[in-house]
């Protein structure tokens, strides 16, 4: 039985004090959830070792929203996985939409960052998706294979333990046009179809993915009644605490 994983990804909201102040609500609920789930926040870096001391003990994840393929250097403007793990964070995200997109982030870089996060010791929550242009050609699966088999090109098995694959159609994203729960659920069985034929049905039966795109309190049941549908990587609706706890109170069946 996979455990539920409800991710909240701020981008480049909340001020420290913010952070600090969302950070102490959700504490004050934790012990209610985190025993069965895997609860994270993902806060722009400046909040990141506030954020650290609130959560710390509480089971609650932390990550950082992108860092850097080289352990340290003349990179003016970057973060390392290093110094965003000495920060607190145990995860952080990878290949998230935006940073293909505005930022040009590549399928090989994305496999660089992969492998330098993972020798700092951070898990990895590994984005994926098609844009509108994509899904209407017939390509949504062809593009998530690609994604997948290139930017996880150091995957080996032991692995399974420190990746999440979060499910994010592009044109899903920040639109309030969510993908249906059979959309979502279509392509995280394709997803897991192929990390059994890649992987072995071990790592497949464990991995945990993620569904992230305009999700929200009120859709958020539909789409976690799904098979393949593991938790979600959410948003501008994360960035509300009550909104937050709401969504991550939901009840998978069994
Ligand atoms: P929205 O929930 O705002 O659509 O954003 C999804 C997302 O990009 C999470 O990483």
């Amino acid at each position: 039985m996979r455990r539920p994983f409800i991710a909240g990804n701020w981008k480049m909201h909340k001020t420290i004090a913010e952070a600090v102040d969302f950070s102490q609500k959700l504490c004050k609920q934790a012990q209610q959830f985190t025993g069965g789930k895997d609860i994270l926040i993902a806060p722009p870096f400046t909040a990141l070792s506030s954020v650290a001391k609130v959560i710390e003990g509480t089971g609650i994840h932390l990550a950082a929203q992108n860092t850097h393929e080289s352990p340290q250097g003349a990179f003016t403007g970057e973060v390392s996985s290093s110094m965003a793990a000495e920060a607190g964070c145990d995860y952080v995200l990878i290949g998230h939409s935006e940073r293909r997109h505005l930022y040009g982030e590549t399928d090989d870089l994305l496999a660089r960052k992969v492998e330098a996060a993972w020798k700092s010791g951070l898990k990895v929550i590994f984005c994926i998706g098609e844009t509108l242009d994509e899904r209407e050609q017939g390509k949504t699966f062809a593009v998530v294979e690609k994604q997948i088999k290139e930017g996880l090109k150091a995957f080996k098995e032991d692995d399974i333990e420190r990746l999440v694959i979060a499910y994010e159609p592009v044109w899903a994203i920040g639109t309030g046009k969510t993908a249906t729960p059979e959309q979502a659920e279509e392509v995280h069985a394709l997803i897991r179809g192929l990390q059994k034929k890649l992987h072995g049905a071990a790592a497949a039966d464990s991995l945990i993915i993620l569904y992230g795109g305009s999700v929200k309190p009120d859709n958020m049941t539909e789409l976690m009644a799904k098979e393949n549908v593991d938790g979600a990587l959410i948003g501008g609706a994360s960035l509300d605490v009550e909104s937050f706890l709401q969504m991550i109170m939901f009840d998978k069946p069994e």
